[in-house]
């Protein structure tokens, strides 16, 4: 293995390397020839940055399971092993054949002695949801309103700790919204559901992880019988054969949420995407983006790759499974969309009001979250990406104490690409008229003093109050 190399130099690993060439390279020129030299860089700066870094294994906790009660558990696996015997994710994986490895470190045989649905609180070290409490009624639920507002606004990854009970998060519109997302799997399948060869171990687990989150998490509406094979779903009052129903299928079925699926390439330790259902996409669809690494995803991110992309590459290869995050990003529309593309709309634009900007009102904007969860699973060492986006009213803002000026500030004064990236021009000059007036109210009813420094609140996401006007639009 190259020997100036440090795998570990992360952020910035090619200028790591390029200055570590260029030292060696000097005294290099000296000795010999520059030929020689330039075989020598082709070699030594070959490898990929992160081929030998592997997630945390998870692999001490096998010992918990009954099925592994005799077994001596060899607690790690060598980097250079689970290169050589990585069980492939680019093509169809042969799980039935011995001692190939997943990037976490199990064997294929520990896979199929896992069984099905093993206990996924003892293989990840997440805990498992509490049952929503008896008050709780899918009829009035409403999703925590979410303003995560931020000031001084520094791009970064801005993650939240993960809340083991908010994976799922289900709402009044459940029906509506499973409804509408079957009607655009049909209408626009291949542009919102897609799975790669490689990600049956993935998706199978992620399905298993979910269902038994569902059950915990609402007991009254989901259940599972006859060895884990049945999903009964008493909101739809469905029964799925999880035995022959492919396991994405299930959830999109189930949970009216989006996922996508990224899997470690054996080949250049790099993560790309290969699975995924994703129907709250605006303005671009998820099938554009098969097969590509995480820094070609986000092409479209202001900054991306100057700012972000190497880091996300080395958070993604290190990210252990005990510790997923939460994110929360936000935009301000002037509809409710919920799947919209270009590509099979030719005169598709951000905004409902683009032939008649004049007619806008700060009544007509809503709020968008995308509420975000990053996980690494288990087992398959899979990383998964699942949002849910909250679309809220926007005049919901005047009556919350703090928000206005908050996001008044962040509008007049965030970086200019960031902002026109939440908002069209339109949009954002008629919600900074209001925020401004609201915020003026705010002040002179004593809600916010005149002399408070705008910054990013304690609660964020979410500002002074929340729980009691959430509890509230749920009639408790
Ligand atoms: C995996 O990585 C290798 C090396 O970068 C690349 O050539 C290959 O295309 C990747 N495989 C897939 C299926 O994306
Ligand atoms: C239930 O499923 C497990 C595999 O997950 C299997 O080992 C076991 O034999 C099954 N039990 C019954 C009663 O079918
Ligand atoms: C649920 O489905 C069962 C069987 O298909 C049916 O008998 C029952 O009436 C349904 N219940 C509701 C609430 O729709």
């Amino acid at each position: 293995m190259a020997p100036n190399f440090s795998f570990d130099a992360g952020a910035g690993f090619a200028f790591v390397s390029k200055s570590a060439f260029l030292a060696s390279a000097a005294i290099i020129v000296f000795i010999t020839a520059a030929a020689f030299t330039r075989r020598y860089l082709a070699k030594t700066t070959t490898p990929p940055p992160h081929i030998l870094t592997f997630p945390p294994t998870r692999r001490h906790v096998l010992s918990s399971f009954p099925q592994f009660e005799k077994t001596k558990i060899q607690p790690e696996i060598l980097a250079s092993t689970l290169k050589r015997r990585a069980l492939t994710t680019t093509k169809k994986a042969d799980l039935s054949k011995d001692n190939l490895y997943t990037p976490m470190g199990f064997a294929t045989q520990e896979i199929r002695a896992l069984g099905r649905f093993p206990d996924y609180s003892i293989l990840t070290g997440v805990r498992h949801p509490e049952p929503c409490s008896p008050s709780w009624d899918i009829s009035k639920a409403v999703f925590r309103p979410f303003r995560p507002f931020r000031w001084g606004y520094h791009q970064h990854m801005a993650l939240m700790k993960y809340e083991p009970d908010w994976w799922v998060e289900l709402e009044q519109n459940y029906h509506k919204t499973m409804a509408a997302r079957k009607a655009l799997l049909s209408s626009h399948g291949d542009r919102i559901f897609f799975q790669g060869p490689g990600a049956d171990l993935a998706a199978r687990e992620l399905m298993e992880m979910l269902l038994q989150f569902l059950c915990k998490r609402y007991p009254q509406h989901f259940s599972l019988s006859n060895n884990n094979s049945i999903l009964h779903n008493g909101l739809l009052n469905t029964t799925t054969d999880l035995l022959t129903t492919p396991p994405l299928r299930v959830l999109f079925d189930t949970i009216p949420e989006d996922y996508a699926i990224m899997l470690r390439n054996e080949s250049d330790g790099f993560y790309y995407l290969r699975a995924a259902m994703v129907c709250s996409s605006v303005g671009w669809d998820i099938a554009q983006h098969r097969d590509e690494p995480l820094r070609d995803i986000h092409t479209h991110v202001p900054d991306y790759a100057s700012k972000m992309a190497m880091s996300m590459d080395r958070y993604f290869s290190k990210m252990p499974t005990d510790a997923p995050v939460n994110r929360c990003s936000w935009s301000i529309e002037d509809w409710e969309a919920m799947w919209s593309s270009p590509e099979v709309d030719a005169g598709w634009t951000r905004s409902a009001f683009s032939a008649s900007p004049e007619k806008l009102t700060y009544k007509d904007l809503k709020l968008r979250c995308d509420a975000q969860t990053l996980r690494r699973l288990p087992m398959s060492g899979a990383v998964v990406f699942n949002f849910k986006a909250v679309f809220a009213p926007f005049e919901e803002l005047r009556t919350e104490a703090y928000i206005p000026a908050l996001l008044h500030r962040v509008l007049l004064e965030g970086k200019e690409n960031l902002i026109t990236y939440k908002c069209v021009d339109n949009v954002r000059r008629v919600a900074m008229d209001a925020l401004e007036k609201w915020a003026a109210d705010q002040v002179a009813q004593g809600v916010v003093p005149p002399d408070w420094e705008v910054g990013t609140l304690e609660e964020s996401p979410f500002f002074p109050g929340w729980r009691e006007k959430w509890a509230r639009q749920q009639g408790f």
